[in-house]
């Protein structure tokens, strides 16, 4: 009766089912698994956000498939004062960034077609990938080489059929960047394959550091066909409000070509609503404050992590380039599974276990750096005695 699209079972996994099994107990659990920053506490500009909203173009529909030029605007001069240049003309304007990623497959993928991705990575790709009857192929992000791309690996697993390379820049749940070296060659094959390049830089905003090294696929040279994928949801932590955007770059015609067909996709859905693209503007102007709300929370959650005493004598911090969270390296005498499920039984912590992610091996299991400080350093506090000497 179904589609292969959604999955064959729908069963929650032993971790989903102990977890609804605690809480139905009225269980306390400490979530470190914890993405939206709108349930952690933090510190937003409440009346701000919300005084956005309340604009009277809004009781009008106007129907622009790219989206409002106003909030394009907004959006491109956001990028450019992060350092990376955007053009108004060359964003179309969707719901989210997994909505975005539905448009691309549609627009570079016939049924069956390959698109590359990395692992470990963001949990949601294949089902994206499944949704529009698109395989994803993995290539591997080498935790030799500080997880970053291994070219020729990547290469040999480009097939005829394969459309475009997904880059997640920042990377999550590793948090590495895309350096300026492997960009240029990426760019350069990609052209030559006629692949092209769709890069996620939800995090791109959230370094720990500054390194001269790292990129936005923004910047060029733009050899091949480049999409850069973007929205409200990290940038300025409002996933609620349900804005996200590509940007297109790379050699005309291809590019105002893709542009004409994305806006044709668009068109079929016109997703985004009319408050949402007028309170953009407004939003983006608030977000340095957001942005520093929750680098202060992931910063000071970080040093608790690095600092936690014990905590190094039986598993080791890998401390991320980027991003939202945090990788744990732990014995490999269980599955990470059997660790996450243990912590979660005996300690009340929830964690990601590294398979969540796909990581090439066991022992690692990830840490949402937004959880509140206390809460999260009462884990810490936990895990120490875990993993402290024996
Ligand atoms: C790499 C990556 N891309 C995209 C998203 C989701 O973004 P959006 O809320 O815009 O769909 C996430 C969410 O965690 C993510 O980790």
């Amino acid at each position: 009766m179904f589609s292969r699209r959604t999955p064959a079972s729908l069963a929650p996994n032993r971790l989903s089912l102990l977890l609804a099994e605690r809480k139905a107990a009225g269980a306390p659990v400490i979530d470190l698994t914890v993405s939206n920053p709108t349930g952690v506490g933090l510190d937003y500009p409440r009346e701000e956000i919300l005084a956005a909203l309340r604009d009277a173009r809004s009781l009008s529909y106007e129907p622009t498939a790219r989206g409002l030029l106003e909030a394009r605007e907004a959006i491109a001069e956001w990028h450019a004062g992060q350092g990376a240049p955007a053009l108004p003309d060359s964003l179309i304007l969707a719901g989210s960034t997994s909505e975005a990623y539905g448009w691309l497959f549609k627009l570079l993928c016939e049924p069956g077609d390959e698109v590359l991705a990395p692992r470990p990575s963001y949990p949601l790709f294949e089902c994206l990938a499944d949704l529009d009857a698109v395989r994803m192929v993995q290539y591997a992000l080498v935790e030799e080489f500080a997880w970053g791309i291994d070219l020729a690996e990547l290469e040999s697993r480009v097939r005829p059929n394969t459309r475009a390379i997904i880059l997640v820049n920042p990377n999550n749940p590793t948090g590495t960047y895309v350096k300026r070296d492997i960009w240029l060659k990426l760019q350069e094959f990609a052209a030559y394959r006629g692949l092209a390049i769709v890069s996620d830089e939800v995090f791109f905003d959230y370094a720990w550091g500054p390194d001269p090294r790292r990129v936005s696929s923004l910047q060029g040279p733009h050899l091949a066909l480049t999409f850069t994928l973007s929205g409200l949801s990290k940038i300025a932590g409002l996933p609620q409000m349900k804005l996200g955007w590509i940007h297109v770059a790379g050699p005309e015609p291809l590019k105002r070509e893709a542009l004409d067909r994305l806006e044709w996709i668009a068109d079929s859905y016109l997703p985004v609503s009319a408050p949402i693209q007028h309170a953009a503007a407004r939003w983006l102007e608030l977000t340095p404050r957001i942005q520093h709300s929750i680098r202060l929370r992931t910063g000071e959650n970080l040093d608790s992590l690095q600092q936690a005493v014990g905590l190094e004598s039986g598993c080791r911090v890998r401390t991320p380039e980027g991003g939202w969270c945090a990788m744990l390296e732990v014995p490999r005498i269980h599955s990470d599974e059997e660790w996450a499920l243990m912590l979660l039984e005996n300690h009340s912590i929830w964690m990601q276990p590294g398979y969540f992610y796909d990581f090439q091996r066991e022992g690692f299991l990830v840490a949402s750096l937004l959880p509140e400080p206390e809460s999260f350093r009462t884990a810490l506090d936990r895990l120490s005695v875990i993993f402290g000497p024996h």
